[in-house]
């Protein structure tokens, strides 16, 4: 009795106010109120448009989170709403089994319109395949988040939107438009759903072909963070130039995963960033703000030249995988640690040695640095029966002159065996300095690398009868020691010995 009285008022109070208001005034509507409650029969949510026009008539203000049902068919156009001080969300129920709120699809849902929003806190649709457009034409502000996920060919249109502390976006979107978006908060534009997986796997990329996806965010100056995944066409963001945030700790990530077409990255203005990672299809990458960085991590899938400068610091790790075609760390001052494993034959890690040994103050070595050997099975057999050759030739000639010297030779066997060429200055190898690189697995050298072939075994087989003890073969001859020993011992040097001592590395 007492209810439906209650009921009956604010229905007769809502009735009076709609009357008695002109359109410019704003019209607040309650959730709890029982009159708005009654237009549907208690049902909290809208299941279509002539639900929504009813349980909302009128009104241009909501408390409270405005709700779409599961079973939604068709448009949802929601006009003269100014503001809804909670949220716009389709359904989702609190599951007990995983303790959290669990999303429900919509699968019929085709648009979302509402034209003249211009506050609200958060937008939350999940699971909606069919949807084609989601348009907020006057929002400006979102207090809190933006969060569309499971789309499929949807139009994404925010033009108004300046600011907001999540953005959120999985799944197949066909554009995204967020011309004004000055601070993007914690951003993520992704085909593929979320993962547990993500905080380790950062460098890998699924090599599958998603919907085509350009992203630009032409305003962006501000980002906490930003993930980035997907078959990436194009990618412009030529404001952006912070992404970080002093209060969070996890923040100041720039993640990008593509496949599909070599993506260019350029982000001209960025200058403050902690941790980049990019993998996949990467074209190019140029940051020509970036003076220093914490971690910078590439793992490339298609040929790429790493070019650092300016970046005059990395304090924590310069990380490069994959096919790394050059590197150049010309402009560093500061570099903590350096891992570059690159698959490509055209990567020599003495490209980097000197620049290394600069920063390091110590030379480069194999866990610091990986290159890779060329594929080319016919200048390998070249390239070993070179190397082969002069070795066994040097024993040949070791033996035959030990044979007819006698077993006193042995004594000065050292200087003896090599008078023909005075020995200036022992090679490096020789007074027990490890080699500066190794190379993993048999070396194989192609047709430009032949004489270096040579040239190393003639050292290390050199070495090895010279008696130093020292194993150079062991952990593989570094390029320093292989020409000094060819040099030096060898010092008349055929030409290819004298190249190969200039310090190209095969590996
Ligand atoms: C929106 O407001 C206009 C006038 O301001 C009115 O004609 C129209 O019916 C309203 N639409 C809805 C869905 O309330
Ligand atoms: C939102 O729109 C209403 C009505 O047009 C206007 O009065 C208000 O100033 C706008 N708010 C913002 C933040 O633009
Ligand atoms: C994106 O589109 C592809 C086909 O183009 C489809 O296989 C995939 O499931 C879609 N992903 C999502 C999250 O909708
Ligand atoms: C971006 O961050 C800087 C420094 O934190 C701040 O001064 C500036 O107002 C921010 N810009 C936007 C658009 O949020
Ligand atoms: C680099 O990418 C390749 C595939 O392109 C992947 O197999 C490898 O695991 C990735 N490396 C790391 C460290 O994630
Ligand atoms: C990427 O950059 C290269 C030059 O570095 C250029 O030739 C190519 O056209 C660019 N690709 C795109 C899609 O802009
Ligand atoms: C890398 O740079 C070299 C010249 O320094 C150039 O010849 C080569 O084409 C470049 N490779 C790529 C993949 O950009």
């Amino acid at each position: 009795m007492m209810r439906s009285w209650f009921a009956t008022a604010t229905s007769l109070r809502f009735l009076l106010l709609a009357l008695a208001v002109s359109d410019t005034l704003a019209i607040e509507c309650s959730i709890y109120e029982e009159s708005i409650i009654a237009r549907l029969g208690g049902k909290k949510e809208v299941s279509n448009q002539q639900e929504l026009d009813i349980k909302y008539a009128g009104c241009t203000e909501i408390d409270g989170p405005v709700i779409i049902a599961a079973d939604y068919t068709g448009d949802f156009y929601f006009p003269n709403v100014t503001k809804i001080y909670n949220g716009l969300i389709t359904v989702n129920h609190y599951s007990q089994r995983q303790h959290q709120q669990e999303q429900v699809p919509v699968p019929l849902l085709t648009s979302i319109e509402v034209p003249d929003l211009n506050n609200t806190r958060f937008i939350e649709i999940h699971g909606v395949p069919a949807l084609r457009t989601i348009s907020f034409p006057s929002l400006t502000i979102l207090d809190d988040s933006l969060s569309l996920d499971e789309v499929e060919d949807c139009f994404v249109d925010f033009p108004s939107l300046t600011r907001t502390v999540d953005l959120q976006i999985i799944g197949n979107v066909t554009r995204l438009s967020f011309p004004l978006l000055a601070d993007g908060g914690t951003m993520r534009v992704s085909s593929n759903p979320k993962s547990d997986k993500e905080y380790s796997n950062y460098l890998i990329v699924d090599p599958v072909d998603q919907a085509p996806l350009d992203i630009k965010f032409p305003a962006l100056q501000n980002a906490t963070s930003i993930y980035l995944q997907g078959s990436i066409t194009s990618l412009s963001m030529p404001q952006l130039s912070k992404i970080g945030n002093d209060r969070q700790f996890d923040a100041g990530n720039l993640r990008i995963l593509t496949h599909g077409n070599r993506l260019n990255i350029s982000l001209p203005s960025l200058s403050n960033l902690r941790h980049l990672s990019a993998a996949g299809t990467i074209g190019s990458l140029n940051f020509a703000s970036l003076q220093s960085i914490e971690r910078f991590e590439v793992n490339t899938s298609t040929p790429l030249n790493v070019t650092m400068e300016p970046m005059g610091a990395i304090t924590e790790i310069l990380h490069l995988l994959g096919d790394v075609t050059a590197v150049s760390i010309s402009s560093l001052y500061l570099l903590f640690n350096l891992v570059i494993e690159s698959d490509s034959s055209d990567f020599y890690c003495s490209s980097i040695a000197s620049d290394f040994e600069r920063l390091q103050g110590r030379k480069l070595k194999s866990y610091d640095c990986i290159g890779h050997p060329p594929k080319s099975k016919l200048p390998l057999q070249l390239g070993l029966g070179l190397g082969l050759g002069i070795p066994v030739f040097l024993v040949v000639a070791f033996l035959l002159r030990l044979f007819f010297k006698g077993p006193w030779v042995k004594k000065v066997w050292g200087t003896e065996m090599w008078t023909p060429q005075p020995v200036v200055k022992p090679p490096a190898y020789e007074l027990g300095v490890p080699p500066t690189y190794a190379t993993d697995g048999p070396p194989t050298y192609d047709a430009s690398e032949g004489e270096q072939g040579s040239e190393q075994g003639a050292a290390n087989v050199a070495g090895t009868h010279m008696g130093d003890g020292s194993s150079v073969r062991g952990e593989g001859a570094s390029e320093h020691s292989a020409g000094d020993a060819a040099s030096a011992r060898l010092g008349d040097g055929s030409s290819a010995l004298h190249e190969g001592a200039s310090g190209r590395r095969v590996t």
